[in-house]
């Protein structure tokens, strides 16, 4: 029985809710595999608090790390969730100052890695005819802030493949959503100075940032829904309006 589920990136402040939450809603019927990369005492933590689950570390912008991850989940059993959530945002460079060196770290984190694991992991799980990959995207794909040009191509490239992935493997019993957040408390948000936060929150019709619980409980709709594939679903407050 296919009874994995993979969430990358669960030493950070999303993925760790992620892993938290499908536990919990899954009644234990998973079991949580918790990939993290450079963060290990954040993941041992996450570990520490969903029984039954185990920890993986892997560069994910690397083959050989998605090797890793692939052989550590194989060894466990067979999967049946993949939420592709690692993702960095930085650095962030103007578009005239954009490097080559950042589009390379940006893109083989947040597309070529979520690319070549949903490959990998959906020929495992057409095996059972059954699987749902979750893919975390960003506002950013479809709206314009300065310094995110390759972090918006990156997503918005995230967003294809996931509709291009749900027209292909639906035939073959698997799903495939993007789930599209907008200013969520996180590490990746914290730095961001108070001045620019107030501009956001103005943005925001909701009036604030989210909370990885929001975006969470989004990624359990998607996992859940068993007629939805295909789609970008937003948690954003209704800052894409
Ligand atoms: N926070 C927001 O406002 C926001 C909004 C929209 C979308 N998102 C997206 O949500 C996802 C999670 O963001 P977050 O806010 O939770 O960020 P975070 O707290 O900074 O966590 C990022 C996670 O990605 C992992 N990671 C980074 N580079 C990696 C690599 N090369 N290989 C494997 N794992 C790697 C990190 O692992 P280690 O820490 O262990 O190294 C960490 O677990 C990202 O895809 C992000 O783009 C975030």
């Amino acid at each position: 029985m296919a009874d994995i589920a993979i969430v990358t990136g669960a030493s950070g402040g999303i993925g760790a809710q992620i892993a938290k939450t499908i536990h919990a809603k899954s009644e234990s019927q998973l079991k949580v595999c918790i990939h993290y990369n450079g963060n290990k005492t954040a993941a041992e933590g996450v570990r520490a608090e969903i029984p039954g689950s185990f920890l993986v570390q892997a560069d994910l912008s690397t083959e050989s790390g998605r090797k890793t991850l692939m052989d550590a989940v194989l060894a466990q059993g067979a999967p049946y969730v993949l939420v592709n959530n690692a993702g960095i945002d930085k650095p962030h460079e103007p578009a005239l100052m954009v490097s080559e060196a950042s589009y390379d770290k940006i893109m083989d984190t947040n597309l070529r890695g979520p690319l070549f694991l949903m490959r990998d992991f959906a020929k495992e799980m057409a095996r059972n005819e059954a699987g749902v990959i979750v893919n975390v995207s960003s506002i950013l794909a479809r709206k314009a802030v300065v310094g995110s040009a390759v972090y918006r191509a990156s997503k918005a490239a995230l967003e294809a493949l996931t509709l291009q992935f749900a027209h292909e493997l639906g035939p073959r019993g698997l799903r495939v959503v993007a789930v599209a957040p907008g200013f969520i408390e996180t590490a990746m948000t914290s730095a961001i100075p108070e001045e620019q936060r107030a501009g956001i929150k103005r943005d925001v019709a909701l009036g604030g940032f989210g909370s990885p619980e929001a975006v969470a409980e989004t990624v359990w709709h998607a996992i859940e829904n068993q007629y939805m594939t295909g789609c970008v679903l937003p948690v954003d407050g209704g800052m894409s309006l």
